[in-house]
């Protein structure tokens, strides 16, 4: 780093002041504003500088706070660059522009009590998402820390798992880690979870148990159909399992889904990492809020759906690293909008299930690149006392890359 930092940011943990480490105390005695919550402000003692409260809504007012004030302290619990404030100023400043002063993180006490390896954890924060955003981390095995929004947090998520089938998930809700109010209770079966009342401050720890192998979905591409609301517009497994593959997510890739219709090919790209990110352009809005509550329930509320027709819909959508289309393959420009929007390395998969529309695949892929596959699968069906094979539509695959 060049020169003095325009912020420091102050770990603080539940010990408050007392816990703080020389340096974070010297940086905060010298600073001429700190800016906290309401909760780590109350920790500090009497101290030089003036404290304000963190504005509200954040992010507008945060880049003005810092220009106005250099050399300000922000303060943070734990470690601020997990799931905390310290993440967020250095997406916006650059990391040249800060210094952060971590304590330890709620993470790493957690698993300190608990025994666990924090390489073999996912953390997972429901401070400001919905409870289904933990369902990608929930795997038979699985070890997830879930950061809460408040002390009704627990039981909101021990009944999520016991409706979807982890009832027999063991649930132990950690408060106050570090502080004297520390306390540790459970382990609890999500079905029984202990009634609380738990400390806002509070993060449970998941051991993850599915009731039945029914009620795994897995974050492998390819969950089975069932797993959808839909109106037919699906892409069914084995294709969308293929396509996938072909699309190949990478951790903070984006998708442009095109022509979504459930919203299938976007919520498996994003499941596959909580990184990847999703954009499903679809017309109709009946499909489109569909594809809201599909996303919602699997676990990936944070999905962009643009309801509008590409290639329309595609003009200042950001660039993608893959894109997939599902339907509309025929509509004037699409090809060609999502062709040249794909950077070199980028990803293209498109399907075609009529003889026009598998005609233009052809046309491109002699054109430009790539491979052409075509998917003919068939189904064992009961015929009377016997078994036999039903055909499914036939799907032309275009898979190609940007060179
Ligand atoms: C925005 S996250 C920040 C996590 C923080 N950066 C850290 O490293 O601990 C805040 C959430 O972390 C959890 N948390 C933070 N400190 C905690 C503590 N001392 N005891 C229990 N949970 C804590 C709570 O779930 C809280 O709502």
């Amino acid at each position: 780093m060049s020169g003095q930092p325009r912020v420091t940011v102050v770990g603080v943990g539940d010990d408050g002041w007392q816990g703080l480490t020389g340096e974070a105390r010297a940086v905060l005695r010298e600073a001429p504003l700190i800016a906290g919550g309401d909760r780590h402000l109350a920790l500090m003692p009497d101290l030089p500088g003036r404290k304000v409260p963190l504005p509200s809504p954040l992010l507008s007012q945060l880049d003005d706070l810092v220009t106005a004030n250099p050399g300000m302290c922000v303060l943070a619990s734990g470690d601020p660059m997990l799931h905390g404030i310290g993440a967020t100023l250095a997406r916006r400043l650059g990391a040249g522009q800060m210094r952060v002063l971590p304590a330890v993180s709620c993470a790493a006490l957690a698993c300190a009590r608990l025994g666990w390896a924090e390489q073999e954890v996912d953390v997972v924060s429901m401070v400001s998402r919905p409870a289904e955003v933990i369902l990608p981390a929930v795997q038979p095995g699985a070890r997830v820390l879930v950061l809460c929004r408040d002390g009704g947090t627990p039981a909101v998520l021990g009944e999520l798992l016991a409706d979807r089938g982890w009832s027999a998930t063991q649930l132990t809700v950690l408060e106050h880690l570090g502080g004297s109010a520390e306390r540790v209770r459970g382990p609890y079966p999500a079905s029984c979870l202990h009634p609380g009342p738990f400390a806002d401050l509070c993060l449970v720890a998941l051991a993850c148990a599915p009731d039945t192998p029914g009620a795994v979905l897995p974050r492998v591409p390819g969950l089975p159909d069932s797993a959808y609301e839909t109106d037919g517009q699906l892409t069914r497994r084995a294709a969308r399992a293929l396509a996938l593959a072909a699309l190949a997510p990478g951790p903070g890739q984006l998708l442009w889904d095109i022509g979504a219709g459930s919203g299938s090919v976007g919520i498996e790209w994003m499941r596959v990492d909580p990184r990847c990110r999703a954009v499903a352009v679809e017309a109709r809005p009946g499909r489109a809020a569909r594809i809201r509550r599909n996303a919602g329930r699997l676990g990936v509320p944070g999905i962009d759906v643009v309801c509008a027709a590409a290639p329309g819909a595609l003009r200042g959508l950001p660039r993608p690293d893959a894109v997939f289309i599902g339907g509309g393959v025929t509509t004037d420009g699409v090809l060609e909008a999502c062709w040249q929007a794909l950077p070199p390395g980028g990803r293209l998969v498109a399907h075609a299930v009529t003889v026009e529309s598998e005609a233009l695949l052809h046309q491109w892929q002699r054109a430009v690149a790539g491979e052409l596959v075509k998917l003919d699968l068939s189904y064992a069906g009961p015929l009377g006392r016997f078994t036999t094979w039903r055909p499914a539509l036939p799907v032309t695959q275009w898979q190609a890359i940007r060179s």
